[in-house]
């Protein structure tokens, strides 16, 4: 569970700051019903831009934001991309809700809101004496710093060196503390040890997205929620949802799924890796390109015994696809040969690299259990190829200019071509040899505890479910930090 006991002087440090910076703080369930948020406040977001460091954008932590650039509200049900099955190659119909419309254009902003919003409220994290450190990988440190800047604390993003230059510029723009450790997108292990060394000064206050529950705390009730949202919108007389697929990197999306398999016991839930780097399935390490997944170790927040599928997806795959959704002579075969519209061709940028994996996913599962066209498969779009922008430079560098042909080759090969390989269905004992993994990292390495390890498989009760129904608790010492501020009452 989430510790929510209060310090009182952090506590009262942080509405100080918050009352003169104007911080207001949104509740979990605005962020599902974005609709609930005041009108004032609605009203003020119509001059503020998607990415502004404006404390408003707190309340942009929502699927459901308008996809504008600026000055939009909220739409009833979340952004999201349906891809036809002339892409796809599979009957069924496949959904991903896109986090380009989250403010720094990718939802890791609503994870590491997730994680510092419980310290920030309860007032064990204090802005006048706490800097707020984000490992990752890139994107939950870019959240994490953006949050940061709009609470009026000073963030720390560590991520590896090899991760893509947009990153870095971003963060250095938005004034963050930028660490660069060794290595590339798997090299997690880099990233504890320079965490552990920060430890020792306790200025630094950490928020590991790997093992903090507020990261599965959001993603189960806001993602889960938004994408329940969105079937029940879509859904045709007939339709099931029958699937969800997210690959991991923190393992915070893959609860939303948690929240699925409770609405429809019958969802199949996947999670994928890279082929690269196929630690669920092989046990096995190496580095690999898709951004933002895959971390050579089992996440502690990863719940294991709720997953039914692994999934290792060929980095070439999404690499080769980036390129077929953003050239103009990919959109062209699209348009002319697959017979695609403006709009839906526009939304294919939406995808980034681990959202083509996720697609992957979905049409790898859709394969293995042979799912028809009343099926639906969800998934996320983490970020969009916005993010991507030198990479699909450095592609056309590797590869020369792009024509019909690799058009033609690209999508033949790299998406209608998947095949039921490299994944695997999992047992119980297939889950608790993956849940054992675990062990190494976290209890040999990281200083957890045998018994709370055991607890994550044994007790679902008070360990998972538990941490899903602190949205409650949370809401209500958001609801209380709001009224000491002040600021509401006052809009
Ligand atoms: C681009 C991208 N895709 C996927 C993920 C994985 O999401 P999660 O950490 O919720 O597993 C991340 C995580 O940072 C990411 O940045």
């Amino acid at each position: 569970m989430i510790d929510l006991s209060i310090n009182k002087e952090g506590l009262a440090n942080n509405i100080k700051k918050a009352k003169e910076n104007g911080i207001i703080i949104p509740k979990i369930s605005q962020m599902q019903h974005p609709e609930t948020i005041p009108g004032a406040i609605q009203d003020k977001l119509k001059n503020v831009g998607l990415w502004d460091i404006n404390p408003l954008n707190l309340f942009r932590i929502t699927w459901k934001n308008e996809a504008k650039e600026s000055g939009g509200l909220f739409r009833e049900i979340p952004n999201y991309v349906e891809l036809p099955s002339s892409l796809t190659g599979v009957p069924c119909r496949i959904i991903a809700m896109a986090g380009k419309w989250f403010p720094t254009g990718c939802h890791k902003v609503g994870a590491s809101f997730g994680c510092l919003a419980p310290r920030l409220v309860t007032g064990q994290f204090d802005v006048n004496k706490h800097k707020a450190v984000w490992p990752s990988t890139g994107n939950y440190c870019r959240g994490g710093a953006f949050n940061s800047r709009l609470l009026g604390a000073q963030g720390v993003a560590i991520l590896p060196a090899e991760m893509s230059q947009e990153r870095f510029d971003w963060l250095h723009e938005i004034g963050a503390e930028v660490i660069a450790t060794p290595g590339c997108e798997s090299n997690v292990k880099e990233i504890f040890d320079k965490t552990n060394e920060l430890k020792l000064d306790p200025q630094y206050m950490i928020f590991n997205q790997f093992a903090e529950m507020g990261n599965p705390l959001w993603h189960y009730n806001v993602t889960g929620y938004a994408l329940a949202d969105l079937f029940e919108a879509v859904k045709r007389p007939g339709d099931k949802f029958a699937a969800a697929c997210f690959t991991s990197g923190s393992a915070g999306t893959m609860s939303a799924g948690d929240y699925l398999k409770e609405q429809y016991p019958q969802l199949k839930l996947a999670v994928g890796e890279a082929l690269q780097c196929p630690t669920i399935l092989n046990n096995g390490f190496g580095g690999h390109r898709i951004e933002g997944i895959g971390d050579k170790h089992i996440p502690w927040i990863h719940n294991v015994k709720n997953t039914d599928m692994a999934i290792a997806i060929d980095d070439e795959d999404s690499q080769r696809l980036l390129r077929l959704f953003n050239t103009p002579e990919g959109q062209a075969y699209m348009k002319e040969e697959l017979g695609l519209d403006d709009e839906l061709i526009e939304k294919l940028t939406w995808l980034g690299i681990s959202g083509i994996a996720n697609v992957l996913c979905c049409i790898k599962a859709a394969k293995y259990y042979e799912l028809t066209e009343h099926d639906v498969i969800g998934t996320v779009l983490t970020d969009s190829a916005v993010m991507y922008g030198s990479r699909i430079q450095e592609l056309n560098d590797m590869y020369g200019a792009y024509d019909r042909t690799a058009a033609i080759v690209d999508h033949n090969i790299h998406m209608l071509n998947l095949k039921t390989d490299n994944m695997k269905e999992l047992g119980y004992a297939d889950r608790k040899v993956v849940h054992n993994l675990k062990y190494y990292t976290w209890v040999e390495q990281q200083g957890k505890e045998t018994a709370e390890l055991n607890a994550l498989w044994y007790d679902t009760e008070h360990t998972w479910d538990a941490v899903h129904a602190q949205a409650k608790d949370l809401d209500e010492l958001i609801d209380a930090f709001n009224e000491e501020t002040g600021l509401l009452k006052s809009l």
